[in-house]
């Protein structure tokens, strides 16, 4: 979701060669670290939560038990869309800033035909207005099996972090959602199959620029 969308910013998605998003995601600056996270959301209850950054410090992946969604006879509405806000305290090293690049979804999705599912997330800066969103909209069928997407931000309307700063607050909102309305007879799920537990991985693979 784009708030401020002018002529000029059109133009440098236009402009922006292959070549140049071919060298992200880069390494991370020393210094970097995440202090904590806070989380929220009945997608991600803390104690079923946890998160990872790479030594790369240009990946990060969040694992929640029990992130997952299901349609169908008989199911109850609540259980068909679920949510999770997590806020990234973080130490920036002077002289850095970084954007969001993409979304790794590893998860199970089953979909019987003409069931719908829907994900997305949203990250925005403490202090600023601009927020980045990707999604994705999927239309069953889609046999039931792990499947691994990748959702990527509008890089020409890059929503960074502050430059020259201490440490910065961070927010990301995703949701998942699956949806009957065209089969109701049908079923559909994502983060689970019959089989294995409820789990859904993201990664958010992040990009680094000099200020
Ligand atoms: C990063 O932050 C964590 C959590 O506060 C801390 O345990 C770790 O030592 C820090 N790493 C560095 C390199 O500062
Ligand atoms: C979901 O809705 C069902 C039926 O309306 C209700 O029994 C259940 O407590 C709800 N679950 C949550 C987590 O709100
Ligand atoms: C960040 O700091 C550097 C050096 O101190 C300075 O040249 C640059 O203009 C600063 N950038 C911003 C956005 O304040």
């Amino acid at each position: 979701m784009l708030f401020l969308l002018s002529s000029a910013l059109l133009v440098s998605i236009i402009a922006l060669p292959a070549a140049v998003l071919a060298q992200w995601p880069n390494m991370g600056p020393t210094g970097f670290n995440i202090t904590s996270v806070d989380i929220a959301g009945n997608g991600c209850v803390p104690k079923s939560t946890s998160y990872v950054m790479n030594a790369d410090k240009n990946a990060i992946t969040v694992a929640s038990n029990g992130y997952w969604v299901e349609t169908g006879p008989g199911i109850a509405l609540n259980q068909t869309r679920k949510s999770c806000r997590l806020t990234f305290n973080t130490e920036m090293p002077h002289r850095w800033r970084f954007g969001l690049l993409s979304v790794d979804y590893t998860t199970y999705y089953h979909l019987d035909a003409k069931i719908t599912a829907d994900q997305q997330v949203t990250y925005y800066f403490k202090g600023e207005l601009q927020q980045g969103t990707t999604r994705s909209t999927f239309v069953g069928p889609m046999a039931p099996r792990e499947y691994t997407y990748r959702d990527q931000y509008d890089f020409g309307f890059a929503v960074e972090s502050p430059c020259n700063t201490t440490s910065v607050v961070w927010y990301m909102h995703s949701d998942i959602r699956v949806g009957n309305a065209r089969n109701a007879e049908g079923t559909g799920r994502i983060g689970s199959d019959a089989v294995n537990p409820p789990s859904l991985k993201q990664t958010y693979s992040l990009y680094w620029v000099k200020c």
